[in-house]
């Protein structure tokens, strides 16, 4: 099953990823993660990446494309993958076509008045990339489910989250009509908690078994 997550930044992808990564083993490949990777090793690609992602703008469709072609065509997808932040664009998502077939398609929507407060209050846990938002940790600095650090992402500033925001109206949300035409969406709403939102995914992806 080739899965991809859809939905405007702090929509909950990341959270509900991990969930589905684990209910049903897939593995769950995020291009901010991938980026992030790059920027912590300083590898000319994350050079060029955090160029961008520190303004909250998109890398360059070349650069994530062959990114994401090389990542899906390891050993670990070849029974499924989940897609977490890729495609953003129309031109991703053509490129996509060519690269695999795509099973699904969840968009998750949420009001776009939540995404602000989200996203400066999310916290990451610095070695399992489990998310957090800081008026559910009551203080906790670690990780529940590994121990780590959590951190707060350098793009996670009122500013930048601005511009992610914009970003996504403008480049991503036509991915919405573009897959609904193709008969591959799924909607689920968002606004509810990550064990909500994980139980609706899970009713359609056992559909799918
Ligand atoms: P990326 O890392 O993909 O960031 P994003 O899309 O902006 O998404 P986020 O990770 O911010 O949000 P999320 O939807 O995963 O929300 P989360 O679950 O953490 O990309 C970063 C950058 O990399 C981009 O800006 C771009 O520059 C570049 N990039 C990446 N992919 C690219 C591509 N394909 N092309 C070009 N450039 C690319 O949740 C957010 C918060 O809400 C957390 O605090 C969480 O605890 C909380 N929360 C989650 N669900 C709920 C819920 N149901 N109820 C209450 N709180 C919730």
């Amino acid at each position: 099953m080739n899965i991809i997550l859809l939905g405007a930044p702090g929509a909950g992808k990341g959270t509900q990823a991990t969930k589905i990564a684990e209910g049903y083993q897939l593995p769950h490949i995020s291009t901010g993660d991938i980026f992030r990777e790059h920027m912590k090793n300083q590898t000319p690609i994350g050079v060029l990446a955090k160029s961008y992602i520190d303004k909250g703008q998109l890398v360059p469709d070349e650069v994530t494309c062959e990114i994401v072609e090389e990542r899906i065509h390891r050993e670990d997808c070849k029974n499924g993958y989940m897609l977490d932040g890729f495609p953003r664009t129309i031109p991703q998502a053509e490129a996509l076509n060519k690269m695999s077939k795509v099973d699904l398609v969840i968009n998750i929507e949420v009001d776009f008045n939540l995404l602000m407060e989200r996203l400066c209050g999310r916290r990451v846990c610095k070695d399992c990339r489990e998310s957090y938002h800081i008026s559910r940790l009551n203080g906790e600095t670690k990780c529940a489910r590994c121990g780590g650090e959590l951190y707060q992402r350098k793009d996670d500033n009122p500013e930048t989250v601005k511009s992610r925001l914009a970003v996504y109206q403008v480049e991503t949300a036509p991915l919405i009509e573009y897959y609904e035409k193709r008969g591959l969406l799924f909607n689920v709403v968002g606004n509810t908690t990550p064990e909500d939102v994980y139980a609706e995914v899970s009713k359609k992806l056992d559909t799918m078994k």
